[in-house]
């Protein structure tokens, strides 16, 4: 297997975690319902309900085939007053049921949702069902709901509904609220007509995120029909054109424009939106337009948030900004902009009190220094001008950008020095990042900062031989990153203390020498890479909820740790060092293990037959003294993808076992002393990339069917892949190293 793909798995896995955290998220509902519930029961003091709305409601409950959380568990037939049950809401003059709040309950498939009747509840002004699985057996909106003709709030948001939405929906001519936005996973309602939302002349929040509406061409006609339109959010709908020029622009009321995720191939300026000046918000990321931003929009003084991010050629420099004094974010990601950032902080809002939080500008092609006037931009809490081509020193006038939190100046060729001056009011500062420079980081051992960071990503920057004192400070850091940065130094004995909270570290690529701290245990590390250093010692106790550890290319002699105490390690990376004696069975404890490296070391013995095989799918113990026949617990091993024995001392037959792991992309066994036939079963390793059977004591033919390994054709592909993934807040980093490089294959 290729190294990527190890790098996809990982990803499910982590995709995997948060579909079960979203599963959870009715827990919140049933923690907020009960409240509700009181709150139902003051607003319906002295009332009764009508008898045909309360069976109405309970032939709802039938279609509710799961209820985990018991929120419909007061909706009884001899619990009288439906008035009083939990999420009803009726009128204290007439007994009526007006609002149904049932947000977030866990209720799966409702196959009888469509007997809820027509008549039964036309006084319903407010019907919240959004994040429910009420798809029902014809998995559509049920046209039903169009009789509900008193309704002002319709949310069936993310009901993951499939098919047409019915054009019923404009009877409900008293909706303010009408939120059909699907989910992202789904993405099966369309909708090739939405002329019904004529219909709808209070009509005040409209969303369709997620319907499918490309086939609607003059879209913008249909909504400029609704006046009274505050939020409009067509995001995600596939719609193919914003360029319709209308004579006459009813949108006055707009406030919110979402047409984020649709692909306009347009240029930006013929756009219909320009002159709705009272917008507030507008979303227009991933679109595809392109072109000079029109200077209208300069006029668009109400504005408080922009966001192009992910468009292409988008020209911005030549349009001020400057009349914008309620902006507060500005996104333009992303976008290829060109010019230097002198021209574009010269657009920026000039205002009596600047209001501008964040500045995002990463991946655009903005050259030139850093000019000193950003510290004009006195109220920013987010800079981000990484990935730039940014050159020269970071003027130090930045430090009196007392608001910031985030400053990501990586990835741009920026060099000089960074000095005390340029952090001197920044006690705000959380993230900082400046890595992939040429810069030095110049303060006196005796400076405390001002600032306690959560985040440091600082390398290649030269940080000095010693190990800052400075990081001492950073008590609350939770990701670490002094990579390639100079130090020549032992780790501190603050280390473990300093750095408890830390769930990510990476300090490989430096000359720190010395041991590992013993006192690690308690230390929330998640990730740890000190690869490339010159660590002496043997390994101590790890970090207990460790999950991907590499220590490798250091000189570490000794055991392994007769007990890792660490279940949840995935990944261990010991290659190159100098440990020595046998794999105990303390390994057996790693469940979850997937990569185990432990190439170039003094290894010898036999392996533990209680080897965890689950997921193990990267074995490598290449130049070791491992002895013992071809390990037998491999052959429950479906998933391993590349399997290195090589330069050891392993003997006997190869197994004819060993045609059934399939999923194998690299066998070396070369340097061993197995001997007998080479199984004619390995022609079955379809997968097979790179096979070295060299230095045994092979005999017998060679298998004819050989050439039946149709993947040895493809060209090897030499990948020194290290990525990342941004996800849920975190940073999973899968590293794999090159193996072509250092083992000479
Ligand atoms: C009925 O509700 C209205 C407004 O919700 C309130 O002003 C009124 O006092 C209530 N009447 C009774 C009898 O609770
Ligand atoms: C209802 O939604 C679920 C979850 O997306 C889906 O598996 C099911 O097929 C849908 N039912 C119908 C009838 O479309
Ligand atoms: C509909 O419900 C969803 C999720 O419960 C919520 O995020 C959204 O704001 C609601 N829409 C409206 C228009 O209130
Ligand atoms: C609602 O609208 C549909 C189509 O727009 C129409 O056929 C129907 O007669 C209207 N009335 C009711 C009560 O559904
Ligand atoms: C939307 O519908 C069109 C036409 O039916 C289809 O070609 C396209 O793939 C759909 N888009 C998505 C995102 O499903
Ligand atoms: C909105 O503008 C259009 C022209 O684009 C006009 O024909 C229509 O009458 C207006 N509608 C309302 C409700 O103001
Ligand atoms: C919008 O702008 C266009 C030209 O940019 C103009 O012709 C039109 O009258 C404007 N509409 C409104 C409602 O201001
Ligand atoms: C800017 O924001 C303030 C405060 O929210 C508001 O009073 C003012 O009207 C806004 N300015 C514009 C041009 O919308
Ligand atoms: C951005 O700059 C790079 C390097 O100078 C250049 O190769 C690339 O074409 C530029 N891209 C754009 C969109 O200007
Ligand atoms: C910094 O933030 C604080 C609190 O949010 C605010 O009161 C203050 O005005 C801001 N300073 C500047 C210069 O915007
Ligand atoms: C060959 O591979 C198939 C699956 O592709 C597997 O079912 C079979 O058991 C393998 N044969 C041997 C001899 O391992
Ligand atoms: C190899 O391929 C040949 C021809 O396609 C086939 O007859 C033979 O069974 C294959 N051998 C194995 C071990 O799969």
């Amino acid at each position: 297997m290729h190294p990527k793909s190890a790098q996809r798995l990982l990803l499910i896995v982590t995709v995997g975690i948060v579909a079960i955290i979203c599963r959870l998220s009715p827990a919140t509902a049933a923690a907020a319902s009960p409240h509700h519930s009181q709150q139902s029961r003051q607003n319906n003091v002295g009332t009764s309900c009508i008898p045909h709305e309360r069976d109405a409601l309970l032939t709802l409950k039938q279609g509710i085939t799961k209820d985990p959380y018991g929120l419909l568990d007061s909706w009884r037939g001899g619990n009288k007053d439906c008035c009083h049950w939990r999420g009803v809401r009726c009128s204290n003059r007439t007994g009526h049921v007006l609002k149904l709040e049932l947000r977030n309950v866990h209720a799966a498939r409702d196959d009888d949702y469509d007997h809820v009747k027509s008549t039964a509840l036309d006084r319903l002004f407010h019907l919240d069902l959004s994040m429910n699985y009420l798809n029902g057996s014809s998995g559509r909106i049920p046209e039903f709901l169009s009789s509900m003709v008193s309704l002002r709030y319709l949310n069936l948001s993310g009901i993951p509904y499939s098919g047409r939405v019915p054009p019923h929906l404009g009877n409900l001519s008293k909706l303010q609220n009408l939120d059909l936005s699907g989910v992202f996973y789904e993405r099966s309602m369309y909708s090739t007509d939405i002329s019904w939302l004529a219909g709808l002349p209070v009509l005040e929040h409209l969303s369709m995120s997620m319907v499918n509406l490309s086939t609607i061409v003059a879209w913008p006609d249909v909504v400029n029909l609704i006046p009274s339109l505050k939020v409009l959010d067509l995001s995600y709908c596939s719609l193919t054109s914003a360029s319709q020029s209308l004579p006459h622009i009813n949108l006055t009321n707009l406030e919110r424009l979402d047409l984020s995720g649709n692909s306009f191939h347009h240029p930006m300026a013929s756009c219909w939106f320009w002159n709705l000046t009272g917008l507030q918000y507008l979303f227009l990321e991933g679109n595809n337009l392109y072109g000079k931003v029109p200077d209208a929009l300069g006029d668009m003084t109400s504005l408080q948030i922009i966001d192009m991010k992910f468009n292409r050629n988008i020209d911005a420099m030549s349009t001020s900004l400057k009349k914008l004094c309620n902006l507060t974010v500005l996104d333009l990601s992303w976008c290829f902009l060109n010019g230097s950032m002198m021209e574009l902080i010269e657009q920026m809002p000039q205002c009596p009190s600047n209001m501008l939080l964040e500045l995002h500008l990463s991946r655009n092609n903005i050259t030139g220094i850093l000019p000193s006037q950003m510290a004009h931009l006195t109220s920013l809490s987010t800079l981000d001008l990484s990935g730039n081509l940014f050159s020269g020193h970071v003027p130090s006038a930045i430090g009196k950008l007392a608001n910031l939190t985030v400053l990501d100046l990586r990835f741009n060729k920026l060099d000089g020095v960074i000095t005390v001056k340029h952090f001197a009011m920044l006690a705000k500062l959380k993230e900082l990042y400046l890595s992939a420079n040429s810069l030095k980081i110049r303060v006196s051992s005796g400076w405390i900062p001002p600032f306690s960071l959560d985040t440091a990503d600082l390398t290649y920057c030269k940080i000095g031989r010693l190990f800052p004192v400075w990081l001492q400070f950073q008590v609350n850091i939770l990701w670490v990153d002094i990579s390639s940065t100079g130090l020549i130094d032992k780790l501190p004995d603050w280390f473990s203390t300093t750095f408890s909270k830390a769930t990510y570290m990476d300090m490989s690529h430096n000359q720190i020498n010395g041991r590992l701290p013993e006192n690690m245990e308690f230390m929330s590390l998640k990730y740890f890479y000190l690869s490339s250093n010159e660590l002496t010692g043997q390994i101590p106790s790890l970090p207990r909820n460790l999950s991907m550890l590499d220590l490798s290319l250091n000189s570490l002699s000794g055991n392994l740790p007769s007990k890792f105490g660490t279940p949840q390690l995935i990944s261990i990376n010991l290659f190159s060092n100098h440990i020595t004696g046998n794999i105990s069975g303390s390994i057996c404890e790693l469940q979850n293990l997937f990569w185990l490296d432990l190439g170039n070391n003094r290894f010898d013995g036999e392996l533990p037959q209680c080897f965890p095989v689950k997921d193990l799918s990267f074995l490598m113990l290449s130049n070791n003294s491992f002895s013992g026949d071809f390990p037998s617990f491999l052959q429950s091993c479906k998933q391993l993808h590349f399997l290195d024995l090589s330069i050891n001392k392993f003997y006997g037959k190869l197994p004819q076992w060993i045609g059934g792991l399939v999923g194998l992309w690299f066998l070396r066994l070369s340097q061993n002393m197995f001997s007998g036939n080479i199984p004619t079963t390995v022609t079955n390793l379809t997968h097979l990339h790179h096979l070295n059977l060299a230095n045994n004591r092979l005999s017998g033919a060679i298998p004819w069917d050989l050439s039946n390994l149709t993947a040895m054709t493809g060209k090897y592909v030499k990948d020194p892949y290290i990525d990342s993934y941004p996800y849920g807040g975190y940073v999973y980093i899968v590293r794999t190293l090159d193996f072509t490089d250092r083992q000479g294959i």
